[in-house]
């Protein structure tokens, strides 16, 4: 199984942890067609931790809890599948799930096998309770293994929290995706820190194998299993653009049924989604701009499909900036002929051509999107 852009969807963790239930994810299901959303994209709704019952059955195999999911999981993967999306689930490497859940240790082909035989489509595996002497390597490749021979394709996202230096070995395991920061909580600082966590492992992106910078926090608005203190709607703009421009995917982490207009307008800006969805899927990069105090100051640039460029500037500090890009800083300039038109794609704003300078201005905790074509100066 190849994926060849990051994965949109929905996880239930951020918003209600253990508090999961059939009748939630029923109607998840229900709003992600009814919203929009999985006409825009998102097609996984993922059940996190908490899941299951804390023993396993004779067998050997793991059970849905029968008083949260009456009827059992193969039905609401058929439920899940009947709205036209895809049914993610959970497990981990160790003994038991970070909620001490029973969990896929020494069980992997197992329950690969049970996954699959209820229609699983996307199985997250966390790193938690891992028995001493057996590393992260090993158990990741295990259950890759297993899922690869489990004769349905499972997408595999990997949640170590970038532990072991995982960049250099994930993709032995068969990973599509795999957590490169720790966890995101709902607030700025969160935001900022796992920006920060990403920048050094951006090289290490690449088609097939997503570095996954966790669950999207927008719209939470602070309540729910990770909501400590939530953000601003202007800050929730600048988290979703980071992640769609830095090429993570996207899993949704708010109550999408009870959505404020301005979430859905943030998760659902089509033309952001679209540069986090881009074919060519390139890695995105860092320029330096200029500043009135000399503030050294950085425009992320994406190159995409068929020559279009996107930038980006997200501005972290607490004060209003004019940071101004240099055309020969992604690869234009007077001498190329050439300049790009510009298209604010929060504003929808045309914003003109630029050919030796653009200057932007950029409030604080706010960001400029920006989708540019090349053309004749
Ligand atoms: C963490 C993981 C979270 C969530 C949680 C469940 O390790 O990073 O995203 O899955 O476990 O207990």
């Amino acid at each position: 199984m190849i994926v060849k852009t990051p994965p949109l969807g929905w996880n239930s963790w951020n918003t209600f942890g253990p508090n999961i239930n059939e009748q939630l994810i029923r109607e998840t299901a229900d709003a992600m067609v009814e919203t929009g959303l999985r006409d825009a994209g998102y097609e996984y709704l993922v059940i996190d931790d908490c899941w299951s019952l804390r023993e396993r059955n004779e067998k050997g195999e793991l059970v849905a809890d029968p008083a949260k999911f009456p009827s059992g999981m193969k039905a609401v993967a058929d439920y899940v599948h009947s709205k036209g999306l895809k049914f993610g689930m959970y497990s981990c490497d160790g003994t038991m799930t970070c909620a001490r859940y029973p969990s896929s240790f020494d069980h992997e082909f197992i329950d690969a096998k049970t996954f699959a035989e209820w229609g699983v489509d996307f199985l997250k595996y966390d790193n938690c309770n891992r028995p001493l002497n057996y590393s992260g390597r090993l158990l990741y490749k295990r259950m890759g293994l297993a899922l690869a021979n489990c004769g349905r394709d499972i997408l595999f996202s990997a949640c170590n929290w970038g532990a072991e230096e995982s960049q250099n070995w994930i993709k032995e395991t068969g990973a599509h995706m795999w957590r490169s920061t720790g966890d995101i909580v709902d607030n700025w600082d969160s935001i900022k820190n796992l920006t920060e966590q990403q920048m050094r492992l951006l090289a290490t992106n690449g088609q097939g194998c997503f570095n996954d910078m966790d669950m999207l926090v927008v719209g939470m608005g602070g309540k729910g299993n990770v909501g400590f203190g939530g953000c601003t709607v202007e800050e929730y703009r600048t988290h979703f653009s980071i992640w769609a421009l830095f090429g993570s995917p996207l899993m949704i982490g708010c109550d999408i049924r009870n959505m404020s207009q301005e979430t859905k307008e943030i998760l659902m800006n089509k033309e952001v989604l679209a540069i986090n969805q881009d074919p060519a899927y390139r890695q995105v990069f860092a320029v330096p701009t200029i500043t009135e105090d000399l503030i050294a100051w950085k425009a992320w640039v994406r190159y995409l499909e068929g020559g279009d460029i996107a930038i980006g500037f997200f501005n972290f500090g607490e004060n209003p900036v004019n940071p101004c890009l240099a055309m020969t800083e992604i690869g234009l300039g007077r001498v190329s002929g050439k300049a790009i038109q510009v298209r604010d794609l929060w504003t929808g704003e045309d914003l003109g051509v630029y050919r030796d300078h653009m200057e932007v201005r950029v409030e604080p905790h706010a960001c400029r999107m920006m989708r540019c074509k090349v053309v004749d100066a």
